[in-house]
Protein backbone atom coordinates (compact mmCIF):
# COMPACT_ATOMS: atom_id res chain seq x y z
CA UNK A 1 0.00 0.00 0.00
CA UNK A 2 2.76 2.15 1.03
CA UNK A 3 4.51 1.64 -2.41
CA UNK A 4 0.92 2.31 -4.13
CA UNK A 5 0.52 5.56 -2.27
CA UNK A 6 4.32 6.53 -3.33
CA UNK A 7 3.40 5.72 -7.36
CA UNK A 8 0.12 8.16 -6.85
CA UNK A 9 2.17 10.63 -5.76
CA UNK A 10 5.36 10.15 -8.32
CA UNK A 11 2.49 10.05 -11.37
CA UNK A 12 0.60 13.47 -10.54
CA UNK A 13 4.02 15.13 -9.41
CA UNK A 14 4.78 14.27 -12.95
CA UNK A 15 1.75 15.00 -14.82
CA UNK A 16 0.90 18.54 -13.40
CA UNK A 17 5.14 19.25 -13.12
CA UNK A 18 6.42 17.56 -17.13
CA UNK A 19 3.07 16.85 -18.66
CA UNK A 20 1.47 20.15 -17.33
CA UNK A 21 -2.17 18.74 -16.37
CA UNK A 22 -4.44 20.63 -14.77
CA UNK A 23 -7.08 18.61 -13.89
CA UNK A 24 -7.16 15.57 -12.47
CA UNK A 25 -10.22 12.86 -12.47
CA UNK A 26 -9.30 10.77 -9.22
CA UNK A 27 -12.00 7.24 -9.35
CA UNK A 28 -11.62 5.69 -6.04
CA UNK A 29 -10.34 8.17 -3.91
CA UNK A 30 -10.36 6.15 -0.87
CA UNK A 31 -10.20 7.68 3.05
CA UNK A 32 -8.06 10.90 2.41
CA UNK A 33 -4.75 10.45 3.75
CA UNK A 34 -1.08 12.19 3.23
CA UNK A 35 -0.22 13.11 -0.71
CA UNK A 36 -3.65 13.30 -1.63
CA UNK A 37 -3.63 13.91 -5.51
CA UNK A 38 -5.36 17.74 -5.28
CA UNK A 39 -2.08 17.98 -2.68
CA UNK A 40 0.39 16.94 -4.69
CA UNK A 41 -1.33 18.67 -7.88
CA UNK A 42 -1.57 21.65 -6.03
CA UNK A 43 1.93 22.17 -4.52
CA UNK A 44 3.12 21.78 -7.90
CA UNK A 45 0.49 23.93 -9.80
CA UNK A 46 -1.90 25.64 -7.53
CA UNK A 47 -4.63 26.12 -10.48
CA UNK A 48 -5.33 22.48 -10.59
CA UNK A 49 -8.47 20.82 -10.77
CA UNK A 50 -9.43 17.84 -9.23
CA UNK A 51 -12.50 15.58 -9.18
CA UNK A 52 -13.02 12.60 -7.01
CA UNK A 53 -15.01 10.01 -7.27
CA UNK A 54 -15.82 7.17 -4.56
CA UNK A 55 -19.09 4.78 -3.92
CA UNK A 56 -17.79 4.34 -0.20
CA UNK A 57 -19.99 6.30 2.43
CA UNK A 58 -16.84 6.26 4.58
CA UNK A 59 -14.76 7.86 2.23
CA UNK A 60 -17.74 10.29 1.50
CA UNK A 61 -17.89 10.80 5.36
CA UNK A 62 -14.61 11.82 5.39
CA UNK A 63 -14.76 13.75 2.12
CA UNK A 64 -14.62 17.27 3.67
CA UNK A 65 -10.46 16.37 4.07
CA UNK A 66 -10.31 16.55 0.70
CA UNK A 67 -12.21 19.55 -0.52
CA UNK A 68 -9.11 21.74 0.96
CA UNK A 69 -8.34 23.51 -2.26
CA UNK A 70 -6.08 26.31 -3.19
CA UNK A 71 -7.71 29.39 -3.72
CA UNK A 72 -6.33 29.16 -7.18
CA UNK A 73 -7.60 25.94 -8.05
CA UNK A 74 -10.66 23.50 -7.03
CA UNK A 75 -11.38 20.48 -5.32
CA UNK A 76 -15.04 18.47 -6.05
CA UNK A 77 -15.98 15.05 -4.19
CA UNK A 78 -18.77 12.77 -5.84
CA UNK A 79 -20.39 9.76 -4.31
CA UNK A 80 -20.96 6.98 -7.72
CA UNK A 81 -20.05 3.77 -8.61
CA UNK A 82 -17.08 3.42 -11.55
CA UNK A 83 -19.50 1.35 -13.61
CA UNK A 84 -22.08 4.49 -14.08
CA UNK A 85 -19.70 6.32 -16.37
CA UNK A 86 -22.48 8.44 -17.38
CA UNK A 87 -23.09 10.18 -14.05
CA UNK A 88 -19.48 10.15 -13.66
CA UNK A 89 -18.78 11.48 -16.58
CA UNK A 90 -21.95 14.44 -16.31
CA UNK A 91 -20.86 15.62 -13.01
CA UNK A 92 -17.24 15.36 -13.81
CA UNK A 93 -18.11 18.23 -16.39
CA UNK A 94 -19.88 20.65 -14.37
CA UNK A 95 -15.84 20.89 -12.75
CA UNK A 96 -13.25 19.73 -15.16
CA UNK A 97 -13.30 21.41 -18.88
CA UNK A 98 -13.33 18.22 -20.99
CA UNK A 99 -12.01 20.01 -23.95
CA UNK A 100 -8.71 20.53 -21.94
CA UNK A 101 -6.46 17.58 -20.97
CA UNK A 102 -7.86 15.38 -18.33
CA UNK A 103 -5.65 12.68 -16.34
CA UNK A 104 -8.19 10.09 -15.44
CA UNK A 105 -6.65 8.01 -12.19
CA UNK A 106 -8.03 4.49 -11.40
CA UNK A 107 -5.24 4.04 -8.40
CA UNK A 108 -6.28 0.27 -7.24
CA UNK A 109 -9.25 0.53 -8.61
CA UNK A 110 -10.12 -2.23 -10.73
CA UNK A 111 -9.35 -4.94 -9.16
CA UNK A 112 -12.90 -4.56 -8.03
CA UNK A 113 -14.42 -5.26 -11.31
CA UNK A 114 -14.79 -8.68 -12.96
CA UNK A 115 -14.69 -9.15 -16.28
CA UNK A 116 -18.31 -9.46 -16.59
CA UNK A 117 -18.47 -5.82 -15.53
CA UNK A 118 -16.38 -4.96 -18.39
CA UNK A 119 -13.49 -2.77 -17.09
CA UNK A 120 -11.84 -2.38 -20.42
CA UNK A 121 -15.21 -0.87 -21.78
CA UNK A 122 -15.81 1.11 -18.51
CA UNK A 123 -12.12 2.41 -19.22
CA UNK A 124 -12.66 3.38 -22.93
CA UNK A 125 -15.91 5.19 -22.06
CA UNK A 126 -13.82 7.52 -19.60
CA UNK A 127 -10.83 7.63 -22.31
CA UNK A 128 -13.43 8.34 -25.34
CA UNK A 129 -14.70 11.18 -23.07
CA UNK A 130 -11.27 13.23 -22.53
CA UNK A 131 -9.74 14.73 -25.20
CA UNK A 132 -6.35 13.64 -27.22
CA UNK A 133 -3.70 14.89 -24.79
CA UNK A 134 -5.11 13.30 -22.11
CA UNK A 135 -3.37 10.82 -19.75
CA UNK A 136 -4.46 7.31 -18.14
CA UNK A 137 -2.89 6.28 -14.81
CA UNK A 138 -3.93 3.08 -13.00
CA UNK A 139 -2.40 0.48 -10.63
CA UNK A 140 -4.32 -3.15 -10.01
CA UNK A 141 -3.53 -6.13 -7.97
CA UNK A 142 -1.15 -8.63 -9.49
CA UNK A 143 -1.45 -12.13 -10.10
CA UNK A 144 1.66 -13.31 -11.12
CA UNK A 145 3.90 -10.91 -9.22
CA UNK A 146 4.50 -13.39 -6.55
CA UNK A 147 2.24 -16.06 -8.27
CA UNK A 148 2.69 -19.27 -5.71
CA UNK A 149 0.75 -16.76 -3.09
CA UNK A 150 -1.78 -14.91 -5.16
CA UNK A 151 -4.64 -17.54 -3.90
CA UNK A 152 -3.89 -16.83 -0.12
CA UNK A 153 -3.69 -13.48 -0.91
CA UNK A 154 -6.98 -13.59 -2.68
CA UNK A 155 -8.46 -15.27 0.01
CA UNK A 156 -7.13 -12.87 2.59
CA UNK A 157 -8.28 -9.83 0.68
CA UNK A 158 -12.11 -11.63 0.23
CA UNK A 159 -12.14 -12.52 3.62
CA UNK A 160 -11.13 -8.79 4.53
CA UNK A 161 -12.96 -6.64 1.93
CA UNK A 162 -16.68 -6.49 1.45
CA UNK A 163 -16.05 -6.67 -2.52
CA UNK A 164 -14.57 -9.84 -3.90
CA UNK A 165 -10.88 -9.04 -5.56
CA UNK A 166 -9.76 -9.80 -8.82
CA UNK A 167 -5.64 -10.15 -9.51
CA UNK A 168 -4.73 -9.73 -12.84
CA UNK A 169 -1.46 -10.93 -14.97
CA UNK A 170 0.58 -8.24 -16.13
CA UNK A 171 -0.91 -8.86 -20.04
CA UNK A 172 -4.25 -8.12 -18.90
CA UNK A 173 -3.19 -4.75 -16.78
CA UNK A 174 -1.30 -4.07 -20.47
CA UNK A 175 -4.44 -4.50 -22.40
CA UNK A 176 -6.44 -1.58 -20.15
CA UNK A 177 -3.61 0.73 -21.89
CA UNK A 178 -4.86 -0.28 -25.45
CA UNK A 179 -6.66 2.76 -25.88
CA UNK A 180 -3.18 5.53 -25.11
CA UNK A 181 0.77 5.04 -25.71
CA UNK A 182 2.53 4.05 -22.60
CA UNK A 183 4.72 6.02 -21.26
CA UNK A 184 8.34 4.94 -20.10
CA UNK A 185 9.38 2.56 -18.06
CA UNK A 186 5.61 0.63 -19.13
CA UNK A 187 3.49 -1.59 -16.80
CA UNK A 188 5.83 -2.12 -14.05
CA UNK A 189 5.56 -3.15 -10.40
CA UNK A 190 4.44 -0.01 -8.78
CA UNK A 191 7.50 0.61 -7.10
CA UNK A 192 9.84 0.68 -10.49
CA UNK A 193 7.92 3.51 -12.04
CA UNK A 194 10.13 6.21 -11.93
CA UNK A 195 11.15 5.74 -8.27
CA UNK A 196 12.55 8.78 -6.66
CA UNK A 197 15.65 6.68 -4.49
CA UNK A 198 16.68 3.41 -4.14
CA UNK A 199 14.79 2.55 -1.23
CA UNK A 200 11.95 3.53 -3.03
CA UNK A 201 12.69 1.28 -5.73
CA UNK A 202 12.84 -1.78 -3.75
CA UNK A 203 10.43 -1.38 -1.64
CA UNK A 204 7.99 -4.40 -1.73
CA UNK A 205 4.64 -4.52 -3.43
CA UNK A 206 2.11 -6.55 -5.41
CA UNK A 207 0.57 -4.19 -7.69
CA UNK A 208 1.34 -3.74 -11.73
CA UNK A 209 0.91 0.20 -12.51
CA UNK A 210 1.47 2.89 -15.05
CA UNK A 211 0.63 5.53 -17.31
CA UNK A 212 0.10 6.41 -21.13
CA UNK A 213 -1.30 9.51 -23.01
CA UNK A 214 -3.97 9.40 -25.39
CA UNK A 215 -3.01 10.36 -28.92
CA UNK A 216 -4.02 13.07 -31.58
C1 LIG B 1 -7.86 0.11 -2.43
S1 LIG B 1 -8.67 1.65 -2.33
C2 LIG B 1 -7.58 2.72 -3.25
C3 LIG B 1 -7.58 4.13 -2.72
C4 LIG B 1 -6.59 5.06 -3.44
N1 LIG B 1 -6.89 5.19 -4.85
C5 LIG B 1 -5.19 4.57 -3.25
O1 LIG B 1 -4.63 3.99 -4.20
O2 LIG B 1 -4.64 4.74 -2.16
C6 LIG B 1 -10.04 1.45 -3.47
C7 LIG B 1 -11.09 2.52 -3.38
O3 LIG B 1 -12.03 2.33 -4.44
C8 LIG B 1 -13.34 2.49 -3.93
N2 LIG B 1 -14.25 1.69 -4.75
C9 LIG B 1 -14.38 0.35 -4.76
N3 LIG B 1 -15.30 -0.02 -5.65
C10 LIG B 1 -15.76 1.11 -6.23
C11 LIG B 1 -16.73 1.36 -7.24
N4 LIG B 1 -17.38 0.37 -7.83
N5 LIG B 1 -16.96 2.65 -7.58
C12 LIG B 1 -16.28 3.67 -6.99
N6 LIG B 1 -15.36 3.49 -6.01
C13 LIG B 1 -15.10 2.22 -5.65
C14 LIG B 1 -13.28 1.99 -2.51
O4 LIG B 1 -14.34 2.54 -1.73
C15 LIG B 1 -11.90 2.48 -2.08
O5 LIG B 1 -11.98 3.75 -1.52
Amino acid sequence: MRANRAFLARVVRHLAREAGVRQFLDIGTGIPTANNTHEVAQSVAPDCRVVYVDNDPIVLAHARALLTSTPEGVTDYLDADLRDTGKILARAAQTLDFSRPVAVMLIAILHVLDDDDDPYGIVATLMDAVPPGSYLALSHAASDIVPAQSAELKKRLDRLMYQKSILRPRAAVLRVFDCVEMLEPGVVRVQEWRPDTEAEAKSPSNMWGGVGRKPA
